[in-house]
């Protein structure tokens, strides 16, 4: 484990911003940081701030959401010392790009954790950061492709230093039970650290993505980080329900899943992915 005793920052040092501004080194994503001690989301405050190129990187970062999403119109439970934070994309690519935004999104997250903290996490599809089998972070990608000038939000809901008990009675996740990198290190994590980490790997994976045929790259990144392949799964769209095997990511984020009658389908479009054990 990596300590930075004599550095430990958290979220409410008044000197947060410029700490984390001068420790940075990125060039685009976390230029701009908007730190608030509470608000009701900062996927949808990030939404409200009116859209502009020099938008592109900008952060939002909450020390309590009274109101956090998460995937279809979940609530997300956001209590003091968990990082929950957004960042704003005005991409210049196809709308079909956005699934691997979602990867990349885990991907710096699972990167950031590992060099941190030293636990190699897991990827469930497409965006869940799971230790343990249990979930320690979930990625919401929300866009708006109303004019031409598009946005993107990225919000990161990472349970960092909180008490799962304090999140997993309300929790409405499927089948995942919720875990926190306090409780699976066993003490808090320097914030300031750890979100550094994740915004130079974001934008890392992100100049990845912008370079044609990259997206070959992050599949393969995200699926080393999986282990759903050969598992039982159930994928449930809608009212629909495939159950089958991981077999594969296709090359457009789609999950390949062999179904039980023995075809193979890719899935794009789904409400929940539950892994079988
Ligand atoms: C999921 O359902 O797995 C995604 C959860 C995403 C939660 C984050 S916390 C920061 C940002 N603000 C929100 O209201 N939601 C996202």
């Amino acid at each position: 484990m990596i300590w930075w005793d004599d550095y430990m920052i958290l979220l409410d040092e008044p000197n947060f911003k410029t700490r984390l501004s001068k420790l940075l080194r990125t060039s685009r994503i976390g230029k701009s940081i908007f730190l608030f001690n509470e608000l009701d989301s900062t996927q949808d405050y990030a939404m409200t701030l009116p859209n502009s190129e020099s938008l592109h990187g900008t952060i939002v970062i909450a020390k309590i959401q009274n109101m956090g999403k998460g995937r279809i119109g979940r609530t997300w439970i956001s209590p003091e010392g968990g990082l929950w934070m957004s960042i704003i994309f005005r991409p210049n690519f196809s709308v079909d790009n956005i699934i691997f935004l979602q990867f990349i999104g885990a991907l710096a997250v699972v990167n950031a954790i590992h060099e941190i903290t030293k636990i190699d996490c897991k990827l469930k599809w497409p965006n869940d950061v799971l230790i343990n089998e249990k979930k320690v972070c979930g990625i919401l990608v929300d866009v708006n492709l109303e004019n031409e000038n598009k946005k993107i939000v990225m919000g990161i809901g990472l349970n960092a230093n909180i008490d799962s008990s304090s999140i997993n009675n309300f929790l409405n996740n499927g089948n995942l039970k919720a875990t926190t990198l306090k409780e699976e290190c066993g003490n808090d994590i320097d914030l300031l650290f750890l979100i550094k980490s994740i915004l130079e790997k974001l934008e890392h994976y992100y100049d990845a993505l912008l370079s044609r045929g990259k997206t070959l790259e992050i599949i393969d990144s995200w699926k080393e980080k999986s282990e759903m392949f050969g598992k039982k799964t159930i994928v449930y769209d809608g009212n629909e329900k495939f159950m089958g095997h991981v077999i594969d990511i296709a090359q457009n984020g789609a999950l390949v899943m062999k179904l039980t009658d023995g075809s193979v389908k890719d899935i794009i479009y789904y409400s929940d992915v539950s892994i079988q054990t």
